[in-house]
């Protein structure tokens, strides 16, 4: 009886599936198992043999069936964790692929732009879009009065009594200029994209749209280092090898003296297209800061200067991706932001290509 003990746990212990383990169940304790062979021997025994072996051999079936079970368990449970290792599956994986949405072309050129004018030593300042007269109008040299006031088209925000502070939603971002210099002093390389309003509606204006501020300052800056500037930007920004821009004369109060700046472009069959044809659109304003705005900033104008432009991000987004009316960048229409739109994932730099 200890030797069938011995042989059968060992053998149990060994077995390598469940199909060997009910090999050997069968060969101990089935109809012609071992130990059950023994169990009928019983009968042919005198009543005190039956006495001692009885107790043992019953002791001896229970035990093997328990090893039995216990090792069933045991091999199912390895074979579910091999099966399991086998049949692995990320089931957070999308089943299809999936679009997550569009860049809007106002988003990637302003990263384009960014990146342009980092590359050049700029940094990117922000200011609010609800601006006070002070910073929208007063501290650029255009006061109470001005007609520049009323050509901005101005959206001014209801006060509840006139000890309130005038505001209005910015007609620009040159207000950043003065709180770019409060914040920093100088000298000062500044760029600030963002939104701004105005109550004009067509195909190239609409009631809020973008714009870029650039400002720099220091003590030796002309209106050459400005020329050059925007003359590099807009190679950059359009990745051609050169432009056709027209500096045209104007005037600004912010800005002593002042120009705009025009891109050569066509607008043949509806399809604005640039560096061709007889048409200019107008891109950005520019000049050298008046001295009274540096003043209304904090900083000596006697010490430093330096110029300032603002470029219309919509604009120059419209010409590159040829995209002809402006309008339309602010319907939210899906199929439009499909077709302009630009993948999530390719963020714009000068080395790895600004719009691939
Ligand atoms: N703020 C001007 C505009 O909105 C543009 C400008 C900026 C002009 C800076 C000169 C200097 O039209």
């Amino acid at each position: 009886m200890e030797e069938l003990r011995a042989k059968y746990l060992q053998q149990i212990s060994e077995a390598a599936d469940e199909i060997a383990l009910e090999e050997l169940r069968v060969r101990a304790l089935g109809k012609k198992g071992e130990v059950t062979q023994q169990m009928r021997q019983l009968g042919a025994m005198s009543p005190d043999e039956r006495r001692s072996f009885g107790p043992a051999l019953n002791k001896l079936k229970d035990e093997l069936a328990t090893a039995l079970a216990a090792k069933k368990i045991a091999l199912s449970d390895a074979a579910l964790d091999a099966r399991l290792k086998g049949e692995w599956l990320d089931v957070t994986l999308p089943s299809r692929a999936r679009r997550i949405g569009t860049v809007h072309p106002v988003s990637q050129v302003t990263e384009e732009v960014t990146a342009i004018f980092a590359e050049m030593g700029f940094t990117v300042e922000q200011g609010p879009r609800i601006e006070t007269e002070w910073y929208n109008f007063d501290a650029l040299n255009i006061p109470d009065h001005h007609p520049a006031r009323a050509e901005m088209d101005t959206f001014y925000l209801c006060r509840e009594n006139d000890d309130q502070p005038l505001r209005v939603l910015r007609t620009h971002t040159s207000p950043v200029q003065i709180r770019a210099m409060e914040k920093i002093g100088a000298p000062l390389r500044i760029i600030c994209p963002g939104g701004v309003y105005r109550a004009d509606y067509d195909h190239t204006h609409t009631p809020m749209f973008h714009q870029v501020e650039g400002l720099a300052l220091d003590t030796d800056i002309s209106m050459a280092n400005l020329k050059w500037v925007l003359i590099e930007f807009t190679k950059a920004f359009f990745e051609v090898e050169s432009v056709d821009l027209r500096f045209r004369a104007s005037h600004f109060p912010f800005t002593e003296p002042s120009a705009e700046v025009d891109i050569r472009c066509s607008w043949d069959d509806g399809k604005l297209k640039l560096g061709e044809g007889d048409d200019w659109l107008e891109i950005l304003g520019c000049g050298m800061v008046h001295p009274k705005v540096i003043a209304a900033g904090g900083i000596d104008p006697e010490v430093y200067q330096g110029f300032a432009f603002g470029v219309g991000i919509d604009r120059i987004a419209m010409l590159k991706y040829g995209m002809p009316d402006l309008r339309a960048f602010f319907e939210g229409d899906v199929r439009w932001l499909r077709h302009f739109g630009f993948a999530p994932l390719d963020v714009p730099t000068i080395h790895g290509g600004l719009s691939r």
